[in-house]
């Protein structure tokens, strides 16, 4: 059984990846600092595969922990890489954290990989690579536009270290996949979005405000140049994004890349704007969402929406979940938690 290592594998979209991993028939072994997400998470992908993954606590930062990781586990056939920080705006509170933990968990790792004969690396990007693309929708070859953000520049620097440590002569092999909106929950309901105090993104806050643990949620901007003037993003579930990760994984190990590095975009190729995610929400819940249009949130873009082609045809995969059940997964999963 090949075995697939996972870092930050208890987190969001990590835990569903290793779902989808398991019943692949891969074996995985979850790495996680638990600075963002809890231990249990474990326990809730064996209730859903039926086989608990091994999980060591390591931050990848920790380089002789890491050492000491690819010793214990010899013959790990690829590593996807999800460890890393993620809220856009404590990136500009603490730009030191975000550079320090997102690039050198990254370093050590690629350091590492050809030490241990460990060639095929998956890393989770996003489409804040492109900013505010002049072209919609956006296709892998949009240029990356400067980041909005220490975040979204962790993303472009560390895309550019794996090109760059490929370009040298290592034997690594790389995906990226850029994320767009990833939302929604496992429909077992036994793992989803654990956002840690006030939830940064759209999906939770909205369940929050749902389950009454929020008592508003506020819409971010009304005059921008979209159709209803709030923003439009590309909201691609969990579940769907996680199953693309197989499938690359799959890709390397197979040496079915036709280049070193390859990136691919992860969306739906469908924008809808905040004020149809909440009233789509509320019709497919049954529940008004108490929101209020305030002003414009710093540092968010207009509209984003991703080119799906490539993705589909390369890698023979497609978003295939709707809106409305990836909402109704989002608040099945608030409701259990809640
Ligand atoms: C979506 C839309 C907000 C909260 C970022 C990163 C991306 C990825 C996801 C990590 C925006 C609006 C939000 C609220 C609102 N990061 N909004 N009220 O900013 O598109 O993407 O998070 O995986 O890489 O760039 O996601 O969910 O924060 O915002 O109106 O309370 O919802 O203004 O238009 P974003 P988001």
């Amino acid at each position: 059984m090949q075995k697939i290592l996972v870092t930050g594998g208890t987190g969001y979209i990590g835990s569903h990846t290793v779902v989808e991993l398991q019943n692949a028939g891969f074996e995985v072994i979850i790495i996680d600092n638990l600075s963002n997400s809890s231990a249990e998470v474990a326990d809730g992908i064996a209730r859903i595969t039926g086989k608990r993954p091994i999980f060591e606590k390591l931050d990848c930062c920790d380089y002789e922990g890491l050492k000491n990781l690819f010793a214990k586990h010899a013959g790990i056939s690829a590593v996807i890489h999800f460890a890393a920080s993620k809220a856009v705006g404590e990136s500009v509170q603490k730009p030191l954290l975000y550079y320090r933990n997102n690039l050198v968990s990254l370093v050590n790792l690629l350091e590492l990989m050809p030490k241990f004969g460990v060639e095929n690396f998956v890393f989770s990007s996003s489409c804040t690579v492109y900013g505010q693309p002049d072209e919609l929708p956006v296709t892998e070859q949009a240029p990356r536009k400067p980041a909005e953000s220490p975040y979204g520049n962790t993303k472009q620097i560390c895309e550019d270290i794996v090109n760059d440590t490929v370009k040298s002569g290592s034997n690594i092999k790389g995906i990226l996949l850029r994320y767009f909106n990833p939302i929604g929950a496992h429909p077992s309901a036994e793992i989803g979005e654990l956002p840690l105090g006030v939830p940064q993104n759209l999906i939770p806050f909205v369940t929050q405000t749902a389950a009454g643990i929020r008592p508003k949620l506020s819409v971010f901007g009304s005059d921008y140049n979209t159709p209803d003037g709030s923003c439009v993003r590309d909201y691609i579930n969990v579940v769907d994004l996680a199953k693309a990760h197989v499938i690359a994984v799959k890709r390397l190990v197979e040496n079915k890349n036709k280049k070193p590095v390859e990136v691919f975009n992860l969306g739906t190729g469908r924008g809808l704007s905040v004020l149809e995610i909440v009233k789509t929400f509320e019709k497919v819940t049954g529940v008004k969402l108490n929101y209020e249009v305030v002003g414009s949130r710093a540092g968010d873009i207009e509209k984003v929406w991703a080119n799906p082609d490539f993705a589909n045809k390369e890698l023979g995969w497609k978003a295939a979940e709707t809106i409305e059940d990836t909402l109704a997964s989002a608040w099945k999963w608030q409701q259990k938690i809640s």
